[in-house]
């Protein structure tokens, strides 16, 4: 069962369906995106603040290269975090930068409590266009995205390592690289509708206000249904944040069906490493905030079986904001009666149609 809600995006009614399903902790759960816009909010950053995968490996990836060293945070959120505990690890000092205006304001109330607070300098901005002096040995960004460059990690810290940090200066994290496996949307919510989680209805809301007007926002998938995956996960971005750091890139990869069942789209999932030799922290397979990106790419859900491949082409291309990748994906479906089926989506950061795809027309039905 679901039902359907109504949205304002400026002056016009959007209706969207919403699943009244129960809360019940690790239940699979749909919605928006929402890393990559401006909207976080206490919520948000909790969520990253007691996700004990992600800050055990950012803070041995400090204890490790902090001591001693000018750090950069991009990115500190309300809770100042990472210049707090690069201070922490021993630091010389820290400059954290926040762009949303509320988070910086709660940061700097917190900044003022801190003992340490002497060692710490605030700006409110965007890294991006910011300048400061001297340069940095460290710059910690967690800037990451479901998606792992959707929220502009390439081209943010491609821009620290030009003018912020110093030549043999160090990026936390090390990598991120998106993998992809090809699914059907209704299997990886089994036994619910599909439809977005009625917690999710108020940040809808808020990236349709931002933006001015509704469109195609990627669906973030919470605990999905790992059984749902019907071949094997395969890179489709890597950031390689102290290698070679591409702001484009377009990568194609066969992904081997190895199961029975239909396809009409592929769920897309981060591993992060802090460190070079880490255990990377994997979105799908761990108790994490990072969730994962289902991209609908067939119009209907196509039959499969072992040894057929889906030929998968991503492609990244900064927005016309300069900072956040659009993504656009091609797909050509091999079957093994020799049939080929095809399917692409294009995922724009922000903009683009509106109820484009089959799959968005049934999220946000009309009257
Ligand atoms: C994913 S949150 C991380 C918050 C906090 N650092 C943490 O790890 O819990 C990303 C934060 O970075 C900020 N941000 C993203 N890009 C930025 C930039 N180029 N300059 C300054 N702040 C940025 C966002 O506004 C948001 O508060």
């Amino acid at each position: 069962m679901h039902e359907t809600r109504e949205l304002k995006a400026h002056g016009n009614t959007v209706l969207v369906d919403v699943d009244p399903g129960s809360k019940r902790a690790g239940r699979p759960a749909l919605w928006p995106t929402v890393g990559e816009y401006p909207i976080y909010d206490q919520f948000l950053y909790s969520t990253m603040t007691t996700d004990h995968e992600r800050n055990q490996r950012f803070l041995a990836a400090l204890a490790k290269l902090a001591p001693g060293r000018r750090v950069l945070d991009i990115g500190t959120g309300e809770d100042l975090l990472w210049a707090y505990e690069s201070v922490r690890a021993g630091a010389r000092n820290a400059l954290a930068v926040e762009v949303i205006d509320d988070a910086f304001h709660k940061a700097a109330d917190t900044l003022a409590t801190l003992d340490q607070r002497d060692l710490i300098t605030l700006l409110l901005g965007e890294s991006t266009t910011l300048r400061f002096a001297p340069k940095v040995d460290v710059c910690v960004a967690e800037i990451i995205g479901s998606l792992a460059g959707a929220e502009g990690a390439a081209a943010v810290l491609t821009d620290a390592r030009n003018r912020h940090l110093v030549p043999e200066g160090l990026v936390v994290p090390h990598r991120a690289v998106t993998l992809a496996a090809a699914v059907r949307l209704a299997d990886l919510l089994p036994g619910q509708p599909v439809a977005f989680s009625q917690a999710a209805i108020p940040y809808l809301q808020s990236i349709f206000d931002w933006h001015g007007r509704p469109f195609d926002i990627r669906l973030r998938i919470e605990n999905p249904h790992t059984g749902a995956l019907l071949s094997d996960g395969r890179p489709v971005e890597v950031l390689d944040f102290n290698g070679e750091l591409r702001t484009e890139q377009r990568t194609t990869t066969r992904l081997a069906i190895t199961r029975a069942g239909q396809v009409d789209g592929v769920l897309t999932w981060l591993n992060l490493w802090c460190l070079p030799d880490d255990e990377p922290l994997d979105a799908l397979r761990m108790r994490t905030n990072w969730a994962s990106i289902y991209f609908p790419l067939f119009d209907a859900p196509v039959p499969v079986a072992p040894g057929d491949v889906l030929e998968l082409t991503v492609e990244t291309a900064l927005s016309d904001d300069g900072i956040h990748p659009d993504y656009r994906l091609v797909a050509v479906l091999h079957t093994l009666d020799g049939t080929e089926h095809h399917g692409s989506l294009t995922s724009p950061h922000h903009g683009g149609p509106f109820r484009a795809h089959p799959a968005y027309r049934s999220l946000f039905p009309t009257a």
